[in-house]
């Protein structure tokens, strides 16, 4: 049996988060599609093409661990905006979708263009100063020297070039359920995603 669950969202609205935790308690197998792009991204960094870069992609690149920066995040946003490295990620996270026993996978475009059916399909967002301020966090734990201005700056950028990019455009699917967690503590978010994916279980 496959079922996908299908999370988008801006950065840092928490879909990292809900995924891990809906993976876990369902059983189910979870894909960060964002490291995707990051790895493309940190590659281009390093002087690579963007499209080689996508096609030579391989399971080891996802596991960098300079990943999580903001320089990453920017550049992972610039070459998402590149069709021919979208089309060259699709077949693996859609074979990943719909492997046997569920799968989770987060990102932007899940649920409009890589599985438009999607058995569930989650839109989680928050304000931009909340996000913000959970990636500062979050990056200052890990010892990172980002400002909450940078940080804020970072995010903001990558909102701007995602919603309005041509390719793939960051929105709701129609048929998504819209959380936001700007005042959901992470428990409480999990709780209502978890619910919302149990409606939809098979019986
Ligand atoms: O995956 P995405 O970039 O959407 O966000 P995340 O990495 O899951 O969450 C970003 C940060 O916000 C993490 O440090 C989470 O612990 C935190 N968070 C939170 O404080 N409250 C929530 N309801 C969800 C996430
Ligand atoms: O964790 P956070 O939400 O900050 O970012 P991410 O999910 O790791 O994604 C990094 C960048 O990759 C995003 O800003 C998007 O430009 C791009 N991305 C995308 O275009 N499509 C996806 N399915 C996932 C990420």
């Amino acid at each position: 049996m496959s079922f996908t669950v299908a999370i988008d969202g801006p950065a840092a609205a928490g879909k990292g988060t809900i995924s891990k935790a809906v993976a876990a308690h369902f059983g189910f197998a979870h894909l960060d599609t964002g490291l995707l792009y990051r790895a493309v991204g940190a590659k281009v960094l390093t002087g690579a093409e963007p499209i080689a870069a996508a096609e030579a992609l391989m399971a080891e690149d996802l596991e960098a661990d300079n990943l999580r920066t903001p320089e990453v995040a920017q550049a992972a946003s610039k070459v998402a905006v590149i069709a021919e490295v979208r089309a060259a990620l699709v077949a693996f996270q859609q074979t990943f979708a719909r492997r046997a026993g569920g799968a989770v996978l987060d990102g932007r475009d899940i649920g409009t263009v890589i599985c438009p059916d999607a058995e569930a399909k989650l839109f989680v967002t928050a304000s931009a100063e909340v996000r913000a301020e959970r990636r500062y966090l979050e990056l200052a734990a890990k010892g990172h020297k980002d400002t909450r201005e940078e940080v804020l700056a970072d995010v903001k950028a990558r909102d701007e070039r995602d919603t309005n990019r041509a390719e793939a455009p960051l929105k709701a699917a129609d048929n998504a359920i819209l959380i936001d967690t700007s005042d959901l503590s992470i428990e409480d978010a999990v709780a209502r995603a978890v619910a919302e994916i149990e409606a939809r279980l098979p019986a």
